[in-house]
Parts: C-alpha cells; structure tokens; sequence
C-alpha cells in the first residue's frame, strides 16, 4: 500500500513537471516576444502604414498594437486628403490613426508634407488643382506654406518623423523630378519647406523620402547629390527614406547595405519606410529570405534605425487595392497569421 502511494506520489511529480514543462512550451508559442518588443529593445523603429476605416476591425488593431511601435497613415496626412480646397480641411481619417497611436503608445511617421512628383500624379493624382493651378510663384507658395502649417501643428504631438518631400527625384530615371513645384519655385522651395517643418516642429526628425533609389547606381548618385546641395543651402534634414516597394525583388543584401552606408557617412538616420516584397509564385521562403536580407542589412548599419511596411496584412495592401495584384507581399496572411516572412524577421531582430 505505501509502496503504491510512494509510486502515485512519484508519478503525480512528474506528471506536474512534466505538464509544467509542457505549460511552459505552450505560454512560449503563445506569446513570443512581438516584433515591437524586440525592436524597442534595439531603439528601432517596426512600423506598418494604415488606413483609418481599417481600425473598426479587431484583428486590424490588435495586430497593429500588438506587433508596432510606429505606424505611417499610408494616405490620411497626404494634401489630397487634408486639404482638397484651399482652407478646406478633412481630418477625420488623420485623426482617428493619430489617436489610434496616442492611445498605443505608438509614433507616427508624418507621411508626406509634399508630394509633388509628376510621375506619381499622372498615375494616382497626389495633389488638388489648386496647387497646379496655382502659376503666380508667391500662390503657390503661400498654398504650400498653409499646407505644412496645418498638418505639422495639428499633428506633432505624435509624429516624431516627417516626409517632409516625397520622391523629389523623377521616377524612372535620375533627374530632379521637372514637377509644377519645383518648375515654378526652384530647388530652394524644398528648403524652405525644411526649415518651416523645423522651425514648427524642432523635435521632429525631417527626411527626404525616395523611390526606388535602394540600389547603387545614377539615381542613388543623383539622390546623394540633391540632399547634400539641400543641405548646404541650409535645409535641416536629418533623414534619408528608402521607399523598399521591392515589387521585383530586392537588391542583393551587399548592395542595399552599400547604399545605407553611404548615406550613413553624409551623417543622416536611414529608414526604410514602405517595404513590401510580393510573391507571385507561392514561394513564402523565398519571401522570407528576402524580408531577413532587407532587415539584416538595416541592422548591420548603425544609422538605419527603421523598417516601416507598407500595410502588414495581405488582407489590405495597395497592391490589392490599388494595383489588383494579389501578389501576398507582407508579412501577416489574409487571415492575420504570420508567414514565414513574419518569422524571418523575428529571428533577425532576436539575434545579438
Ligand atoms: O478612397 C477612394 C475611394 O473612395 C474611391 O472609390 C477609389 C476609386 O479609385 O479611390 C479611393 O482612393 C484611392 C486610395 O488610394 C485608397 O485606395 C486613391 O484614388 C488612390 O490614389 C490612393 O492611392 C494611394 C497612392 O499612394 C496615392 O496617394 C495608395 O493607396 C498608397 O498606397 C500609395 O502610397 C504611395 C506612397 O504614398 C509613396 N510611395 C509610393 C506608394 C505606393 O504607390
């Protein structure tokens, strides 16, 4: 009888370490640390552009706040949205993404103060009439200087980094982008813009926001070039965005890294602001190779201090929407599950 109950004992014991060891398995796949969280822990940014009617569903905003510790309003601070008429505000979407981050404790990426590019007018339309109808240089000045005006004030308290310029650069090649603007004002409008987002924002980091400039070669040049002549006029600009819509695959991870670094040594942050990387083949390793080469390459240089995706699920991305190319490109599936790519890039941000 004491033998049995000795044996019980025996058996209860183990069971519970057992189960205590199974539990704790269990409380590991159940809450691995967040991407958020080991971004914090490394003084970096992870962030994901949102849409503000996406933040009625659930799934949306507990992934959201769960996995981020920045989010970009993919279009809700944009002129189009904010300002359609001169004086005429819409605030609605902006607001409700800057108290989504207020109550998340999340920072905002002011995404963009101007975008002027021709290229991406044509294609989407990104800004309202007036301002292309504004021919008079001190109009169109004066439209520009309201602009930056209304949006900085009304959202610094959450936004620690602003575009203040969106792909000054033309699109397809390496020129100064020849855009109704800069056509109109000169280069020195962009300055001026600069130091009128510091001057309302001087704790703010200011970059100047690109398009596909990720790879050595004549508009990675021409981008070094316009910044450092921006600088020199006097511009304070603290930032370099690289867009990363890497629709075709990314650089090879030497040469994105070569390109950090060299905008590491004109003294500037580097953020990576609108990744995503699609897949039109079901290969989701692949994917996820490229997503741990992209944020590898940001962790080996010491000033890229941000990867911000454009969208996190492929529920809702602009390639989706916008493109009708359901091409999987981020790292939550449709249903909100992580992907491989999701893994890749907690391995990255796990390792020393
Ligand atoms: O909301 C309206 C909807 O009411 C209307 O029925 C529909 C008809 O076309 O348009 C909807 O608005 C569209 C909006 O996306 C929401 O889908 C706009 O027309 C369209 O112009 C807008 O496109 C955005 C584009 O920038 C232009 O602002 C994309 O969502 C957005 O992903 C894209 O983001 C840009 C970055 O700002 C800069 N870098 C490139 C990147 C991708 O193009």
């Amino acid at each position: 009888m004491r033998r049995n109950a000795f044996a019980l004992f025996w058996v209860i014991l183990f069971g519970s370490l057992l189960s205590a060891c199974d539990n704790d398995d269990k409380e590991r796949q159940a809450s691995p640390d967040t991407l958020r969280k080991l971004a914090t822990d490394r003084q970096l940014y992870i962030g994901a552009a949102v849409y503000p009617h996406l933040l009625d569903e659930t799934r949306y905003t507990e992934t959201l706040a769960r996995e981020f510790n920045s989010i970009t309003p993919e279009n809700h601070f944009k002129w189009l949205a904010t300002e359609p008429e001169p004086g005429e505000y819409h605030w609605e979407g902006g607001d409700r993404i800057a108290a989504f981050a207020r109550a998340n404790g999340q920072k905002i990426r002011g995404h963009t103060l101007v975008w002027p590019n021709s290229f991406s007018h044509q294609q989407f339309g990104v800004l309202p009439d007036y301002v292309l109808d504004a021919s008079a240089p001190e109009t169109l000045q004066n439209h520009i200087d309201a602009h930056i005006e209304a949006v900085v004030t009304r959202y610094a308290d959450v936004t620690d980094r602003w575009d203040v310029i969106n792909e000054p650069l033309r699109t397809l090649s390496a020129g100064v982008d020849p855009n109704h603007i800069t056509v109109t004002l000169g280069e020195e409008w962009i300055v001026r813009a600069f130091q009128q987002t510091h001057a309302l924002d001087p704790d703010a980091d200011l970059y100047v926001n690109e398009a596909l400039a990720e790879s050595p070669g004549n508009k990675h040049e021409a981008l070094l070039a316009l910044v450092q002549r921006l600088l020199d006029a006097g511009a304070p600009i603290h930032g370099i965005g690289l867009q990363g819509h890497f629709l075709g695959g990314p650089p090879a991870r030497e040469d994105l890294e070569s390109v950090l670094r060299d905008w590491q040594e004109l003294g500037l942050k580097i953020a990576i602001t609108e990744l995503d990387i699609p897949v039109r083949d079901g290969d989701f390793e692949r994917q996820a190779a490229q997503y741990a080469d992209v944020m590898g390459a940001c962790l080996a240089v010491e000033a890229c201090i941000e990867i911000t995706l454009w969208g996190f699920t492929d529920r809702h991305t602009w390639l989706n929407d916008f493109m009708g190319d359901h091409s999987a490109p981020l790292i939550f599936d449709a249903d909100y599950q992580p992907k491989p790519a999701y893994r890749a890039l907690h391995e990255a941000l796990s390792q020393d």
